[in-house]
């Protein structure tokens, strides 16, 4: 019978372009899991949208010196560009801030309340008179009272990981304009998280299909207790809540529902019905999510679908896995160590980093590596040279023995029938692979076939032996591996597809049947070219040197400067070792033997005596058997050196700030 399933991926913010990594943990998964469903001939959706309220959103639209509606329209535009070109299949994108999810947030919190289980408090909240608003989190930054960080936000300090109530952080200052804010009393409303526990308990204890170890971390939570979730922000983006000048609700109340209104706006293009993909018992709701946003799909969305008794259905399984590493380094776009979606898009083909993302990604929250190296050797020992070259043999010596005409078999011998049950019972398992989201172990089963086909392929040696059964069987076991890598690869399956001349739509095949020998005698392919091109020592190098480059050109904050021990030296002695080496003995906090490359530039008896910057607390280097402790600091410019120094004189170790 066929199934109903409704597929969401964790909606991306629309601010900033998303790395390698968003693309793996969520995006990637749900779009090869809907794709194997559609296949299955299962009435499965994929829903995604922009996230477009919040704070950060706000900030960096004013930074931009634009309205948050244009910037966020903006970056949904980018999204919807960039997923197409990843081969993202989703039923709907749509966005946060629409008219359909304005109705259904404020249709969620008047239900909520209307069960009581919403209600209204005061908090402490910073003000800023100067700019007359109250001030939310990320508007206030301020003094870390706990372990003295400066530049963190009011609500949490990123150096040790603590968070604070309004008031607790020292010297605060408002974002805006600077100035000291005050703090003042507001009423904001709660959502009574608390009363749910049991039910919340429940939801997790019957459902089998939650991850195991998701399901305990969230279990403890429980049971450490649930705090009341404040729902509301005075900020001026968002949708307002009904009744109160200046408050919006919470980013993380109506980003969840976006997940239905834009159900809703699919439903209404295609004349269905949104509410039996939402309400009805027989769909099955998959969200994707990564690690960071567990609390909030396990425990908040639940919460919230049960308090609205609205015969909402709760998700059947919240496949949950962890972040990317690049290179062993966590990325980071402020240190420059990162690489975004897009520009990997560029350079490879898509279905290149959906292969590997795949097969570095389990079905569990911990983390992976992205490794230049590795996705290399990945897509030209595992892709290329497993089933690309295979399948382009196979339709070489058809071409070429054939005259591109599928070969008539004789009946298929032993060792024919022994290579299709085996593919078959391989594909089996791919099967509840995929079932159980176990993505990363269908693809490798899917390897396993494709070497399984390469053994028999070898042993037969058509390319002496012009055999026909081995031809007439083989590529319709190509096409069988087709089928099945479709979800994971849908741009060169589909090439693939039309290179061996079958028609329609790879992704529209039939799931079950992918190893029926279909293909006939006489049946004409269009051609042997080949699918892949191997990645080249060259593309790595650029992205590494480029990845280099990055991290160079990072800012450094104030802190990192100071690490630099810069200090005014007197030159006391000087000797030359060759003719670009000096040997110069600098009192700075004592007297330090330096190495100096400017033998070119300076005379030694020119530089006895001078005051000069020097680079304290360099790791000392040996340097011709010299060991130098420090460095002078000199302006260079093509031929030109000059050393720096004070433009008053100072005594030696004066501090250079
Ligand atoms: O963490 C994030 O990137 C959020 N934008 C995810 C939202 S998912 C959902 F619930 F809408
Ligand atoms: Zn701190």
């Amino acid at each position: 019978m066929k199934r109903r399933i409704l597929i969401t991926a964790a909606l991306p913010y629309a601010n900033g372009k998303p790395h390698l990594g968003h693309g793996r943990s969520t995006y990637l998964p749900a779009d090869i899991f809907v794709r194997y469903h559609r296949m299955k001939g299962n009435d499965a959706i994929y829903v995604c949208a922009t996230d477009e309220h919040g704070t950060p959103i706000l900030l960096n639209a004013e930074k931009e010196g634009k309205k948050p509606e244009e910037y966020v329209k903006c970056w949904h535009d980018y999204f919807e560009e960039l997923f197409k070109k990843f081969g993202m299949s989703f039923d709907v994108f749509y966005r946060t801030h629409s008219p359909e999810n304005k109705k259904l947030t404020i249709e969620f919190f008047e239900k909520a309340k209307k069960n009581g289980y919403i209600y209204e408090q005061e908090v402490k909240q910073f003000y800023c008179e100067k700019d007359n608003k109250y001030l939310p989190d990320r508007y206030v930054v301020g003094t870390c009272p706990y372990c003295n960080a400066k530049d963190q936000y009011s609500d949490y300090c990123e150096n040790c990981g603590k968070t604070f109530e309004a008031g607790e952080i020292l010297d605060p200052k408002c974002k805006l304009c600077g100035k000291r804010p005050v703090i003042k009393t507001a009423e904001h409303f709660f959502f009574l998280l608390s009363a749910l526990r049991k039910k919340l308990n429940d939801y997790l204890d019957f459902n089998e299909h939650l991850q195991k170890d998701v399901k305990n971390y969230v279990k403890h939570w429980v049971k450490e207790g649930l705090k009341d979730w404040e729902i509301t922000r005075d900020i001026e983006w968002g949708f307002k809540v009904p009744g109160k000048k200046g408050q919006v609700f919470y980013v993380w109340w109506d980003a969840p529902i976006g997940y239905i209104s834009s159900t809703i706006k699919w439903a209404k293009k295609k004349n269905k019905d949104w509410e039996k993909y939402w309400k009805s018992k027989k769909t099955e709701i998959y969200h994707f999510i990564g690690k960071d946003i567990i609390y909030h799909h396990y425990l908040f969305w639940p919460a919230m679908l049960m308090s609205v008794k609205d015969k909402y259905t709760l998700p059947k399984m919240i496949p949950t896995r962890g972040f990317l590493n690049l290179e062993g380094k966590k990325f980071s776009k402020s240190r420059g160590w990162y690489i975004s979606l897009e520009k990997f898009l560029k350079m490879f083909p898509a279905d290149y980093l959906r292969f590997y993302l795949t097969m570095i990604t389990p079905l569990a929250p911990s983390d992976a590596n992205f490794s230049l190296e590795e996705f290399k050797k990945r897509i030209n020992d595992d892709l290329i040279a497993n089933f690309g070259n295979l399948s382009r043999r196979v339709l070489y010596f058809i071409e070429k023995f054939f005259e591109k005409k599928v070969p008539e078999s004789k009946g298929l011998g032993a060792e024919e029938k022994g290579v299709v049950k085996e593919l078959k019972k391989i594909h089996e398992k791919v099967t509840k692979h995929l079932e159980e989201v176990k993505l990363m172990k269908a693809l490798q089963e899917i390897l396993k076939a494709s070497s399984v086909v390469n053994t028999y392929f070898q042993q037969k040696e058509p390319w002496k032996t012009k055999d026909p059964n081995c031809l007439h069987v083989t590529i319709n076991l190509i096409k069988g591996l087709c089928i099945e890598l479709a979800p994971f690869l849908p741009f060169s399956m589909q090439e693939l597809w039309e290179n061996m001349g079958l028609k329609g739509k790879v992704k529209e095949q039939d799931w079950d049947s992918a190893f029926e020998l279909s293909i006939k005698a006489g049946h004409k392919i269009k051609t042997s070219k080949p699918l892949y091109k191997p990645v080249s020592d060259e593309q790595i190098g650029k992205l590494r040197e480029n990845l280099k480059k990055k991290e160079k050109e990072k800012p450094i904050d104030i802190e990192e400067f100071k690490k630099l021990k810069i200090r005014v030296g007197s030159v006391q002695k000087v000797e030359k070792i060759d003719e670009k080496l000096l040997k110069l003995k600098v009192l700075v906090d004592k007297e330090r033997t330096i190495i100096a490359g400017i033998g070119e530039h300076y005379k030694p008896k020119e530089l006895l005596g001078k005051k000069v910057i020097v680079l304290i607390n360099l790791k000392p280097k040996k340097i011709k058997g010299v060991l130098s402790e420090g460095m002078l600091l000199a302006a260079e410019k093509k031929d030109e050196i000059a050393l720096l120094t004070t433009m008053k004189d100072m005594p030696e170790n004066s501090e250079i700030l």
